[in-house]
């Protein structure tokens, strides 16, 4: 019998392990694919690690600007994507060695809850059975597919979502984008960057869904100078082959081509197979009464006691982090540490270039919310480091601030490297420092954070 077992190791379920295993707890950690998950093998670290590529290409396409004479830059499309390649692997060994350091039991296998015991719940994995005194599902999730023709079907040839899209062998010339999102900005951002053409279709009026309209409008708009083709309020309405067919904002059919065609319309918690009605979990609905993911409160515990659910399979807040920290969050319940689950300072990082952060409250959300508050900006030109770090470069940085206790309510950045600063601003948000206290730390310099503290 197992102290706790988990279902899925991505960024939920490894990292918990490792904090109940460090803290004594036998654990079995279970893994249909690899360690590290969507995130660690379709997700974030593969993108990031293109979209370094990537940057490194313009840097020396743009060296001139620096006083700085390449001669000739190209990519090497394999190479790139065999680095790549090489990245992830180091890193699933890296929580490989983590597991075997925590004492955590690595099943490669798909779980499924085959039922429950007296003092705790068996887990079925392959021919074997365990038991567990605490489950914690962390299965995820997967790239949404719309129920439109041409994809409800199954996806074509052309037709590739985040996963397929990262083992292209060869470069292809044209990439249309359905769905203007972190993913499809993400990859729109890379291809573009390596000479593809790029097309990207957003059903809304704006790119980035919720992040900062005028950042997301900043960012749409240095990318469309540097030739993306972007068609906003134009919903898809199917595929054809290697075609994608949308109507417009005047509702005029339209279509575009493409050698390949990204689906980047959301995802969707993984809950199928896991044998979820065996013990009652029980889902969380919409307003349409569909499920979307497992209902849990703020220490991530589900209806059933005993047991937990972290990550992406919640089905809000799909980001990395959110699954660490839930994870944390869920053993300390379980080790009896008091802990609860915070969402209002998850950062969302888009890692374009130049990169977008965000964290707290937009302004369109504190007005929403009927709250009064200031809104303070400044271009990222106003810090020094940037300025000789980013020639030509454009951005700015947003505050937001309740008017009434002057605490930092959201941070917005558009500019290099605000993915790395805006922790700065959810240290702020997440324990509630005033405009005043925030000015009163000493930032280094020259440095870009320093545009926060300018900024107020
Ligand atoms: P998303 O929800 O960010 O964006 C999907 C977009 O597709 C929306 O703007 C939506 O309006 C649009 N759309 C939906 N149906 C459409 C249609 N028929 N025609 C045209 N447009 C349509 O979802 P995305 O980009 O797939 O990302 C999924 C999740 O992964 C998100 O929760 C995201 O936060 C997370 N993620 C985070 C990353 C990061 O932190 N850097 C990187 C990649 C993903």
């Amino acid at each position: 019998m197992f102290d706790l077992a988990i279902i899925g190791g991505g960024p939920g379920g490894y990292v918990a392990a490792g904090k109940a295993g460090a803290a004594g707890l036998s654990v079995v950690l279970f893994e249909k694919k690899e360690l590290g998950g969507v995130c660690l093998n379709e997700g974030c670290i593969p993108t990031k690690t293109l979209l370094y590529s990537a940057k490194v290409l313009d840097y020396a396409k743009h060296a001139d600007r620096y006083g700085v004479t390449v001669p000739e830059s190209a990519i090497d499309f394999g190479a790139i994507f065999k680095r790549k390649v090489k990245v992830v692997k180091k890193l699933v060994g890296g929580i490989k060695v983590q597991m075997r350091n925590a004492q955590v039991e690595v099943v490669s296998g798909e779980a499924v809850i085959a039922g429950r015991e007296a003092d705790g719940f068996r887990i079925a994995c392959g021919d074997k059975t365990y038991e567990a005194r605490n489950l914690l599902i962390c299965s995820g999730s997967e790239a949404a597919i719309p129920p439109i023709p041409g994809l409800r079907e199954g996806l074509g040839d052309a037709v590739v979502t985040n996963r397929e899209i990262l083992s292209l062998e060869s470069q292809p010339e044209r990439l249309v984008v359905i769905g203007g999102g972190v993913i499809g900005m993400e990859f729109a951002s890379f291809f573009q960057s390596i000479g593809m053409q790029v097309t990207v279709i957003e059903m809304l009026p704006k790119i980035l869904g919720p992040m900062d309209l005028e950042i997301s409008n900043m960012l749409q708009a240095q990318y469309a100078k540097k030739g993306v083709d972007f068609h906003l309020n134009c919903k898809v309405v199917a595929v054809e082959g290697n075609e994608v067919v949308y109507e417009d904002a005047e509702g005029q059919t339209c279509r575009a081509a493409g050698d390949k065609i990204l689906v980047s319309v959301g995802r969707r918690a993984q809950l199928q197979g896991l044998g979820l009605e065996t013990i009652g979990v029980e889902l969380a609905l919409n307003p349409a009464g569909r499920p979307y993911g497992i209902k849990v409160d703020e220490k991530m515990r589900t209806n059933v006691p005993g047991v937990y659910a972290a990550g992406d399979v919640t089905g809000f807040s799909m980001l990395a982090h959110t699954a660490s920290r839930e994870g944390e969050v869920a053993v300390n319940t379980i080790l009896g540490k008091e802990d609860r689950m915070s969402y209002q300072a998850i950062p969302g990082v888009v890692y374009t270039n130049p990169e977008v952060a965000g964290v707290g409250l937009t302004e369109a959300e504190a007005q929403q919310k009927g709250l009064d508050v200031e809104v303070k900006k400044l271009p990222m030109a106003y810090s020094g480091r940037f300025v000789a770090e980013n020639e030509r470069g454009d951005g700015l940085c947003k505050v937001i601030l309740d008017k009434a206790t002057g605490k930092v309510l959201g941070v917005h950045m558009l500019g290099n490297p605000c993915s790395e600063i805006i922790y700065g601003a959810c240290i702020a948000i997440e324990k509630g420092l005033t405009e005043e206290a925030l000015k009163t730390v000493v930032f280094p310099h020259p440095s870009v954070s320093e545009i926060l503290k300018e900024t107020l």
